[in-house]
Protein backbone atom coordinates (compact mmCIF):
# COMPACT_ATOMS: atom_id res chain seq x y z
CA UNK A 1 0.00 0.00 0.00
CA UNK A 2 2.59 2.67 0.82
CA UNK A 3 3.94 1.81 -2.24
CA UNK A 4 0.78 2.86 -4.57
CA UNK A 5 0.31 5.78 -1.66
CA UNK A 6 4.12 6.77 -2.58
CA UNK A 7 3.19 6.54 -6.74
CA UNK A 8 0.50 8.70 -6.53
CA UNK A 9 2.33 11.30 -4.19
CA UNK A 10 5.11 11.08 -6.82
CA UNK A 11 2.92 12.35 -9.78
CA UNK A 12 1.37 14.78 -7.34
CA UNK A 13 4.22 16.22 -6.62
CA UNK A 14 6.25 16.77 -10.14
CA UNK A 15 2.66 18.05 -11.17
CA UNK A 16 3.57 20.37 -8.74
CA UNK A 17 6.91 21.38 -9.62
CA UNK A 18 5.73 22.55 -13.05
CA UNK A 19 3.56 24.87 -11.01
CA UNK A 20 5.67 27.80 -12.14
CA UNK A 21 8.84 29.33 -11.28
CA UNK A 22 9.13 31.24 -7.74
CA UNK A 23 8.59 28.78 -4.71
CA UNK A 24 8.49 25.33 -5.67
CA UNK A 25 5.11 23.73 -3.91
CA UNK A 26 6.20 20.52 -3.29
CA UNK A 27 3.31 17.78 -2.85
CA UNK A 28 0.06 18.28 -0.88
CA UNK A 29 0.14 20.62 2.34
CA UNK A 30 -1.29 18.98 5.67
CA UNK A 31 -2.66 20.89 8.03
CA UNK A 32 -3.96 19.56 12.15
CA UNK A 33 -6.58 20.82 14.05
CA UNK A 34 -7.20 19.17 17.93
CA UNK A 35 -5.96 18.37 21.22
CA UNK A 36 -3.20 16.02 22.72
CA UNK A 37 -3.64 13.16 20.27
CA UNK A 38 -2.23 14.97 17.87
CA UNK A 39 -0.55 18.39 19.21
CA UNK A 40 3.50 17.96 17.89
CA UNK A 41 4.63 20.52 20.19
CA UNK A 42 2.49 23.76 20.63
CA UNK A 43 2.35 23.50 24.17
CA UNK A 44 5.72 23.49 24.73
CA UNK A 45 5.57 27.67 23.62
CA UNK A 46 2.36 28.42 26.05
CA UNK A 47 2.18 28.49 30.03
CA UNK A 48 0.39 25.62 30.71
CA UNK A 49 0.79 22.37 32.64
CA UNK A 50 -0.46 20.47 29.11
CA UNK A 51 2.73 19.34 28.26
CA UNK A 52 5.09 16.49 27.07
CA UNK A 53 8.15 17.95 27.63
CA UNK A 54 10.08 15.97 29.79
CA UNK A 55 11.71 12.61 29.72
CA UNK A 56 10.92 9.65 28.94
CA UNK A 57 8.12 11.26 27.03
CA UNK A 58 9.92 10.92 23.15
CA UNK A 59 12.02 8.42 24.12
CA UNK A 60 11.34 6.31 20.72
CA UNK A 61 11.63 9.36 19.23
CA UNK A 62 14.43 9.90 15.94
CA UNK A 63 16.39 12.01 18.72
CA UNK A 64 15.17 9.98 22.18
CA UNK A 65 13.76 13.78 23.26
CA UNK A 66 10.61 14.63 24.55
CA UNK A 67 9.09 17.43 21.55
CA UNK A 68 6.05 17.98 22.96
CA UNK A 69 4.47 15.00 21.32
CA UNK A 70 2.19 13.09 23.70
CA UNK A 71 3.74 9.54 22.84
CA UNK A 72 7.21 7.69 22.92
CA UNK A 73 7.58 8.33 19.25
CA UNK A 74 5.58 9.61 16.26
CA UNK A 75 2.25 10.64 16.47
CA UNK A 76 -0.91 10.12 14.11
CA UNK A 77 0.00 13.23 12.20
CA UNK A 78 3.79 12.05 11.93
CA UNK A 79 2.86 8.94 10.59
CA UNK A 80 -0.01 10.44 7.97
CA UNK A 81 3.07 12.66 7.16
CA UNK A 82 5.38 9.60 6.76
CA UNK A 83 2.78 8.10 4.47
CA UNK A 84 2.39 10.43 2.45
CA UNK A 85 6.31 10.94 1.94
CA UNK A 86 6.32 14.49 2.97
CA UNK A 87 8.20 16.25 5.97
CA UNK A 88 6.51 16.22 9.71
CA UNK A 89 4.38 19.53 9.90
CA UNK A 90 5.88 21.79 12.17
CA UNK A 91 3.52 23.47 15.12
CA UNK A 92 2.43 26.52 14.11
CA UNK A 93 3.89 28.61 16.88
CA UNK A 94 7.07 26.69 15.88
CA UNK A 95 9.82 29.71 15.15
CA UNK A 96 11.06 27.34 12.36
CA UNK A 97 7.87 27.43 10.62
CA UNK A 98 9.21 30.27 8.05
CA UNK A 99 9.75 30.31 4.31
CA UNK A 100 9.13 27.47 2.39
CA UNK A 101 8.41 25.49 5.06
CA UNK A 102 5.38 27.16 5.43
CA UNK A 103 4.31 25.48 2.41
CA UNK A 104 4.83 21.80 3.88
CA UNK A 105 1.25 22.89 6.53
CA UNK A 106 0.97 23.49 10.00
CA UNK A 107 0.26 21.72 13.12
CA UNK A 108 -2.44 23.99 14.94
CA UNK A 109 -3.35 21.29 17.99
CA UNK A 110 -3.04 22.27 21.57
CA UNK A 111 -3.05 19.32 24.38
CA UNK A 112 -5.68 19.82 26.73
CA UNK A 113 -8.56 22.02 23.94
CA UNK A 114 -12.08 20.27 23.56
CA UNK A 115 -14.73 21.76 21.37
CA UNK A 116 -16.22 24.19 24.06
CA UNK A 117 -14.10 26.69 25.60
CA UNK A 118 -14.55 26.33 29.04
CA UNK A 119 -12.93 22.74 28.24
CA UNK A 120 -9.48 22.18 29.51
CA UNK A 121 -9.58 25.30 31.86
CA UNK A 122 -7.62 24.31 34.20
CA UNK A 123 -4.91 23.89 31.32
CA UNK A 124 -5.29 28.03 31.46
CA UNK A 125 -3.07 28.82 28.24
CA UNK A 126 -4.16 26.88 25.65
CA UNK A 127 -4.86 27.01 22.01
CA UNK A 128 -8.76 26.73 22.25
CA UNK A 129 -9.96 25.44 18.55
CA UNK A 130 -11.54 29.02 17.82
CA UNK A 131 -8.08 30.28 18.35
CA UNK A 132 -6.08 27.48 16.26
CA UNK A 133 -8.92 28.64 13.31
CA UNK A 134 -7.68 31.91 13.35
CA UNK A 135 -4.12 30.74 13.49
CA UNK A 136 -4.95 29.35 10.11
CA UNK A 137 -6.18 32.67 8.83
CA UNK A 138 -3.35 33.97 9.58
CA UNK A 139 -1.61 30.87 8.48
CA UNK A 140 -3.27 31.67 4.84
CA UNK A 141 -2.03 35.53 5.03
CA UNK A 142 2.15 34.41 5.50
CA UNK A 143 1.52 31.81 2.51
CA UNK A 144 -0.40 34.55 0.24
CA UNK A 145 2.61 37.21 1.05
CA UNK A 146 5.08 34.14 -0.05
CA UNK A 147 3.69 32.71 -3.15
CA UNK A 148 0.64 35.01 -3.75
CA UNK A 149 -2.99 34.73 -2.92
CA UNK A 150 -4.44 32.23 -6.33
CA UNK A 151 -1.63 29.77 -5.30
CA UNK A 152 -2.55 30.26 -1.35
CA UNK A 153 -5.72 29.51 -2.16
CA UNK A 154 -4.90 26.55 -4.03
CA UNK A 155 -2.61 25.08 -1.67
CA UNK A 156 -5.60 25.11 0.77
CA UNK A 157 -7.73 24.09 -1.30
CA UNK A 158 -6.11 21.10 -2.45
CA UNK A 159 -4.15 19.87 1.15
CA UNK A 160 -5.38 17.08 3.24
CA UNK A 161 -6.79 18.31 6.58
CA UNK A 162 -7.16 16.20 10.03
CA UNK A 163 -9.12 17.44 13.13
CA UNK A 164 -8.95 15.03 16.61
CA UNK A 165 -11.04 17.10 18.82
CA UNK A 166 -13.83 16.26 21.52
CA UNK A 167 -12.45 13.57 24.31
CA UNK A 168 -11.13 16.28 26.16
CA UNK A 169 -15.29 17.71 26.28
CA UNK A 170 -15.82 14.58 28.34
CA UNK A 171 -12.76 13.68 30.32
CA UNK A 172 -11.57 17.41 31.08
CA UNK A 173 -14.85 18.80 31.28
CA UNK A 174 -18.56 17.13 32.09
CA UNK A 175 -16.68 14.29 33.81
CA UNK A 176 -13.54 16.03 35.36
CA UNK A 177 -15.07 16.10 38.63
CA UNK A 178 -18.35 14.97 40.12
CA UNK A 179 -21.23 17.61 39.74
CA UNK A 180 -19.30 19.63 37.30
CA UNK A 181 -20.72 22.81 36.07
CA UNK A 182 -21.61 20.80 32.76
CA UNK A 183 -23.12 18.05 34.25
CA UNK A 184 -25.48 20.05 36.51
CA UNK A 185 -26.65 21.95 33.60
CA UNK A 186 -26.96 18.75 30.99
CA UNK A 187 -27.54 15.24 31.09
CA UNK A 188 -25.42 13.16 29.15
CA UNK A 189 -27.34 13.00 26.26
CA UNK A 190 -27.89 16.61 26.13
CA UNK A 191 -24.89 17.54 26.24
CA UNK A 192 -23.74 15.29 23.38
CA UNK A 193 -25.83 17.04 21.35
CA UNK A 194 -24.68 20.34 22.55
CA UNK A 195 -21.11 19.55 21.84
CA UNK A 196 -21.84 17.98 18.16
CA UNK A 197 -23.67 20.97 17.87
CA UNK A 198 -20.75 23.22 18.63
CA UNK A 199 -18.33 20.83 16.92
CA UNK A 200 -20.66 21.38 13.85
CA UNK A 201 -20.10 25.58 13.40
CA UNK A 202 -16.14 24.73 14.10
CA UNK A 203 -16.43 22.45 10.72
CA UNK A 204 -18.18 25.29 8.89
CA UNK A 205 -15.73 27.70 9.54
CA UNK A 206 -12.87 25.25 8.79
CA UNK A 207 -14.75 24.65 5.11
CA UNK A 208 -15.23 28.99 4.94
CA UNK A 209 -11.66 29.01 5.99
CA UNK A 210 -11.00 26.62 2.18
CA UNK A 211 -10.49 23.21 4.02
CA UNK A 212 -11.79 20.99 1.22
CA UNK A 213 -10.43 17.65 2.11
CA UNK A 214 -10.77 17.00 6.22
CA UNK A 215 -10.59 13.58 7.89
CA UNK A 216 -12.43 13.80 11.22
CA UNK A 217 -11.55 11.26 13.82
CA UNK A 218 -14.10 9.95 16.72
CA UNK A 219 -13.36 9.98 20.06
CA UNK A 220 -11.66 6.81 21.43
CA UNK A 221 -13.42 4.55 23.80
CA UNK A 222 -13.07 7.02 26.17
CA UNK A 223 -13.56 4.80 29.36
CA UNK A 224 -11.24 2.25 28.57
CA UNK A 225 -7.74 4.22 28.67
CA UNK A 226 -5.58 3.55 31.73
CA UNK A 227 -6.52 6.57 33.69
CA UNK A 228 -10.31 5.29 33.71
CA UNK A 229 -9.59 2.31 34.69
CA UNK A 230 -7.42 2.99 37.70
CA UNK A 231 -9.84 5.44 38.67
CA UNK A 232 -13.49 4.38 37.62
CA UNK A 233 -13.47 0.87 36.95
CA UNK A 234 -14.18 -2.18 39.99
CA UNK A 235 -13.01 -4.74 37.51
CA UNK A 236 -10.91 -3.84 35.17
CA UNK A 237 -13.43 -3.54 32.48
CA UNK A 238 -13.92 -0.06 30.72
CA UNK A 239 -15.40 2.21 32.84
CA UNK A 240 -19.49 2.83 32.26
CA UNK A 241 -20.02 6.94 32.39
CA UNK A 242 -17.27 7.44 29.79
CA UNK A 243 -18.26 4.51 27.46
CA UNK A 244 -21.41 5.76 27.52
CA UNK A 245 -20.42 9.36 27.06
CA UNK A 246 -18.27 7.80 23.16
CA UNK A 247 -20.98 5.51 22.58
CA UNK A 248 -23.70 8.50 22.37
CA UNK A 249 -20.61 11.36 20.45
CA UNK A 250 -19.62 8.86 17.83
CA UNK A 251 -22.69 8.00 15.58
CA UNK A 252 -23.60 11.15 16.27
CA UNK A 253 -20.58 12.80 14.87
CA UNK A 254 -20.73 10.61 11.62
CA UNK A 255 -24.44 11.95 11.50
CA UNK A 256 -23.05 15.04 11.88
CA UNK A 257 -20.93 14.90 8.93
CA UNK A 258 -23.23 13.36 6.77
CA UNK A 259 -25.35 16.07 7.26
CA UNK A 260 -22.56 18.86 6.46
CA UNK A 261 -21.50 16.76 3.23
CA UNK A 262 -24.79 16.94 1.85
CA UNK A 263 -25.22 21.02 2.80
CA UNK A 264 -21.95 21.95 1.31
CA UNK A 265 -22.59 18.70 -2.19
CA UNK A 266 -19.40 17.24 -1.34
CA UNK A 267 -17.57 14.63 0.25
CA UNK A 268 -15.10 17.12 2.24
CA UNK A 269 -15.64 15.63 5.85
CA UNK A 270 -14.67 11.99 6.23
CA UNK A 271 -15.81 10.05 9.40
CA UNK A 272 -12.71 7.95 10.99
CA UNK A 273 -13.74 5.48 13.59
CA UNK A 274 -10.91 5.60 15.83
CA UNK A 275 -13.36 4.39 18.67
CA UNK A 276 -13.42 0.59 16.38
CA UNK A 277 -10.16 1.13 15.84
CA UNK A 278 -8.90 1.58 19.45
CA UNK A 279 -11.51 -1.66 20.68
CA UNK A 280 -9.67 -4.12 18.22
CA UNK A 281 -6.92 -4.01 19.61
CA UNK A 282 -8.14 -3.23 23.30
CA UNK A 283 -10.42 -6.61 23.00
CA UNK A 284 -8.04 -8.53 21.41
CA UNK A 285 -4.71 -7.27 22.47
CA UNK A 286 -1.89 -10.22 21.93
CA UNK A 287 -3.36 -10.29 17.97
CA UNK A 288 -1.93 -7.23 17.20
CA UNK A 289 1.22 -7.77 18.90
CA UNK A 290 0.59 -5.94 22.61
CA UNK A 291 1.23 -7.63 25.69
CA UNK A 292 -1.37 -5.66 27.47
CA UNK A 293 -4.29 -3.09 26.36
CA UNK A 294 -4.70 -2.11 30.29
CA UNK A 295 -1.49 -1.35 31.69
CA UNK A 296 0.27 2.24 30.42
CA UNK A 297 3.59 1.72 29.86
CA UNK A 298 4.84 4.78 31.46
CA UNK A 299 2.80 6.25 34.83
CA UNK A 300 1.93 4.45 38.72
CA UNK A 301 -0.67 3.14 40.51
CA UNK A 302 -3.33 0.87 39.20
CA UNK A 303 -2.77 0.13 35.58
CA UNK A 304 0.06 3.28 35.74
CA UNK A 305 -3.13 5.22 35.22
CA UNK A 306 -2.65 7.68 38.00
CA UNK A 307 -1.30 10.80 37.54
CA UNK A 308 1.46 11.47 34.51
CA UNK A 309 4.23 10.34 32.99
CA UNK A 310 7.26 11.81 34.50
CA UNK A 311 10.60 10.70 34.43
CA UNK A 312 10.40 9.41 37.96
CA UNK A 313 7.58 7.05 36.73
CA UNK A 314 7.64 3.00 35.67
CA UNK A 315 8.68 2.73 31.99
CA UNK A 316 8.04 -0.37 30.40
CA UNK A 317 11.37 -1.45 28.70
CA UNK A 318 9.54 -2.92 25.36
CA UNK A 319 6.80 0.02 23.93
CA UNK A 320 6.13 -2.17 21.23
CA UNK A 321 4.20 -4.38 23.31
CA UNK A 322 1.68 -1.82 25.06
CA UNK A 323 -1.44 -0.36 23.93
CA UNK A 324 -0.88 2.85 25.83
CA UNK A 325 2.04 4.70 26.26
CA UNK A 326 1.02 7.00 29.20
CA UNK A 327 -2.41 6.99 31.36
CA UNK A 328 -4.47 8.39 27.73
CA UNK A 329 -2.57 8.48 24.86
CA UNK A 330 -1.34 5.62 22.52
CA UNK A 331 2.51 4.14 21.53
CA UNK A 332 3.72 4.93 18.66
CA UNK A 333 2.68 1.20 17.23
CA UNK A 334 -0.62 1.63 18.31
CA UNK A 335 -0.71 4.95 16.27
CA UNK A 336 0.58 3.52 13.54
CA UNK A 337 -2.47 0.90 13.56
CA UNK A 338 -4.98 3.22 13.41
CA UNK A 339 -2.97 5.12 10.59
CA UNK A 340 -2.74 1.94 8.46
CA UNK A 341 -7.10 1.70 9.13
CA UNK A 342 -7.46 4.92 7.96
CA UNK A 343 -5.12 4.98 5.08
CA UNK A 344 -6.70 1.08 4.19
CA UNK A 345 -9.84 0.68 6.31
CA UNK A 346 -13.12 -0.21 4.78
CA UNK A 347 -16.46 1.86 5.53
CA UNK A 348 -16.73 -0.05 8.99
CA UNK A 349 -13.31 1.98 9.76
CA UNK A 350 -13.90 5.38 7.61
CA UNK A 351 -16.65 7.00 6.01
CA UNK A 352 -17.56 7.21 3.26
CA UNK A 353 -13.93 6.44 1.54
CA UNK A 354 -10.50 5.77 3.41
CA UNK A 355 -7.61 7.86 2.44
CA UNK A 356 -6.15 5.51 0.05
CA UNK A 357 -8.90 6.13 -2.11
CA UNK A 358 -9.02 9.73 -0.97
CA UNK A 359 -5.35 10.53 -2.93
CA UNK A 360 -6.56 7.93 -6.07
CA UNK A 361 -9.57 10.11 -6.33
CA UNK A 362 -7.59 13.86 -5.75
CA UNK A 363 -4.52 12.72 -8.19
CA UNK A 364 -7.34 11.95 -11.02
CA UNK A 365 -9.11 15.14 -10.37
C1 LIG B 1 -15.60 30.37 22.22
O1 LIG B 1 -14.97 31.62 22.24
C2 LIG B 1 -14.88 32.24 20.98
C3 LIG B 1 -14.00 33.46 21.13
O2 LIG B 1 -14.34 34.19 22.27
C4 LIG B 1 -16.28 32.53 20.47
O3 LIG B 1 -16.22 33.14 19.21
C5 LIG B 1 -17.04 31.21 20.35
O4 LIG B 1 -18.36 31.43 19.96
C6 LIG B 1 -17.02 30.48 21.68
N1 LIG B 1 -17.57 29.13 21.50
C7 LIG B 1 -18.52 28.63 22.26
C8 LIG B 1 -18.94 27.24 21.96
O5 LIG B 1 -19.05 29.24 23.17
C1 LIG C 1 -9.64 1.14 1.18
O1 LIG C 1 -8.36 0.90 0.73
C2 LIG C 1 -8.12 -0.37 0.16
C3 LIG C 1 -6.67 -0.44 -0.24
O2 LIG C 1 -6.37 0.57 -1.14
C4 LIG C 1 -9.08 -0.66 -0.96
O3 LIG C 1 -8.82 -1.90 -1.54
C5 LIG C 1 -10.45 -0.60 -0.42
O4 LIG C 1 -11.40 -0.85 -1.41
C6 LIG C 1 -10.73 0.71 0.24
N1 LIG C 1 -11.99 0.62 0.92
C7 LIG C 1 -12.91 1.53 0.79
C8 LIG C 1 -14.19 1.24 1.45
O5 LIG C 1 -12.75 2.57 0.19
Amino acid sequence: MASIVGIIWMMTVSLALRNGPGVVVEGRAFFVFGDSLVDNGNNNYLATSARADSPPYGIDYPTHRPTGRFSNGLNIPDIISEKLGIEPTLPYLSPELQGEKLLVGANFASAGVGVLNDTGIQFVNIIRIGQQLEYFAEYQKRVAALIGSEKAKQLVKEALVLITIGGNDFVNNYYLVPFSMRARQYILPDYVSYVISEYKNVLKKLHSLGARRVIVTGTGPLGCVPAELAQRSQDGNCADELQQASVLFNPQLVEMLNGLNSEIGSHVFIAANTNQMHLDFITNPQAFGFVTSKVACCGQGPYNGIGLCTPLSNLCPNRDEYAFWDPFHPTERANRIIVEQILTGTTDYMHPMNLSTILVMDSKA
